[in-house]
């Protein structure tokens, strides 16, 4: 059956202001959606979106050689399958899970302590770009083993290498500045990489260096694309998924008297912002051979994207979907940061998100902290809300305001 053509884009300003808006028509009236500016195709049911992730024989990761291995200085782990697949996920899981995990818990209170504390007295900061971007290329900086010193410039590499994967429509002198900042990062790493390589410690770079697969050891390339890997698939949904728990949780004055009573609710507040306002929004893949779906062929070679705000809100998945709830009984706290997972966050299938326990314990330790901390909070008067991204997506800002902390006054937990 061809896919119906529709003038409607998501490529439009008005899909990039509100996408939520439009999921629901999508999911019922195009569920196949084809973008010919992109020469793409958009999927928006949830089954339809489990099927191509889960099918990594008919839908391969073949995309990214040309959306990510340019800027990545070589193959990503979404690019592998197999035995090298299964052998490098496992090197890297090791990074952050397990006893590397306790000690990385105890960094991410100290460090989120040192940042929120310039702003405690003045009752206001933005929980993006005062707290949660920083915090969240800091943390992942701690992760790899590389300076947190360093962070405001490795975040300026990053975001180039960022924008040159979740670009719609590069300009050439847009492709030219990612590629600088892939440059710059790969010259900054190598006499890191190189470092290690004599003087192994326990962090992940140290660990990439001295891991074999089939007996030999990874090339500088190889451990340089996975240190990209890492830095972007870590730090750039972490900051959007902190904002999104507070805005929802602050729009909702009870269910956020609920998690303050009861912090281990946190988890299921997390599961539900992360299904609600999924940060990656977009996950490609290629079709290896033509494909019918209830509404229309995608062919073979076509570009596909799994929309995963639309298949996470789809009312065959989730009842109710459209409204924000931590009790909702259909969602599952921990199965939500598991393969077993109704939500697609966190992708499904063969390259499901390596870090989604991570995760969950990066945010929940820095909510719990940050709760106490923020008496009273709401939003700044006047907020207008804003967010950006049609590939990865969160609050451009979240300026708040709280009861200001006074001086010898403490709210600050005896474990900081
Ligand atoms: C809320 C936070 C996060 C979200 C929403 C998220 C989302 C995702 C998604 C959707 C994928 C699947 C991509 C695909 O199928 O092509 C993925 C993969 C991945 N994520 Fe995450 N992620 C998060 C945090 C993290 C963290 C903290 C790390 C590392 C510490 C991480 C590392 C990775 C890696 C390495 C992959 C590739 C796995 C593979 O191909 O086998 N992510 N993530």
């Amino acid at each position: 059956m061809p896919v119906a053509r529709t003038r409607f884009s998501v490529l439009s300003e008005d899909f990039a202001a509100d996408p939520y808006r439009y999921f629901a028509p999508l999911r019922n009236q195009a569920p196949v959606h084809y973008e010919p500016a992109i020469d793409s195709y958009f999927l928006s049911r949830h089954e339809d979106v489990k099927r191509v992730l889960t099918d990594h024989e008919a839908f391969t990761t073949e995309t990214l050689q040309v959306r990510a291995e340019p800027v990545m200085r070589g193959r990503v782990l979404a690019q592998m399958t197999g035995a090298e697949h299964t052998a490098k996920r496992k090197i890297v899981v090791r990074g952050f899970t397990g006893p590397a995990l306790q000690e990385q818990i105890r960094a991410i209170r100290a460090n989120a302590a040192e940042l929120i504390a310039p702003f405690l007295t003045r009752g206001r900061m933005d929980l993006v770009n005062d707290f949660g971007k920083p915090l969240a290329v800091q943390v992942t900086l701690d992760v790899l083993g590389l300076e947190r010193r360093d962070w405001r410039q490795v975040a300026a590499w990053h975001g180039g290498i960022a924008e040159f994967i979740t670009s719609m429509d590069l300009t050439p002198e847009r492709r030219r500045h990612c590629m600088d900042c892939a440059e710059q990062l790969e010259a900054y790493l190598l006499p890191v990489i190189e470092q290690r390589r004599r003087h192994p410690g326990e962090d992940l770079v140290s660990r990439l260096c001295a891991a074999e697969f089939d007996g030999i050891g990874m090339s500088d390339r190889d451990v340089t694309a996975l240190i990209f890997n890492v830095l972007v698939a870590a730090a750039e949904p972490a900051d959007k998924t902190l904002a999104l728990l507070f805005k929802h949780l602050i729009d909702r004055p009870e269910q956020l008297a609920q998690v303050r009573r009861d912090p281990d609710l946190l988890g299921a507040a997390i599961a539900e912002t992360l299904r609600f306002t999924p940060p990656v929004q977009l996950v490609p893949r290629r079709a290896g051979q033509d494909t019918a779906f209830a509404g229309g062929t995608v062919p073979a070679g076509a570009t596909v994207f799994c929309m995963i705000g639309a298949a996470n809100r789809d009312p065959a998945a989730f009842t109710d979907p459209d409204s924000f709830d931590i009790h909702r009984p259909d969602l599952g706290v921990a199965r939500s940061f598991t393969a077993a997972a109704q939500h697609l966050s966190f992708g499904t299938g063969l390259h499901q998100c390596v870090g989604a326990a991570f995760a969950r314990a990066e945010i929940e330790t820095v909510a719990a902290m940050l709760l106490p901390l923020l008496d009273q909070v709401r939003h700044s008067p006047g907020l207008r809300y804003q967010e950006a991204g049609l590939y990865t997506r969160g609050p451009v800002s979240l300026p708040l305001e709280f009861t200001p902390v006074r001086a010898g006054e403490r709210r600050l937990g005896p474990t900081l």
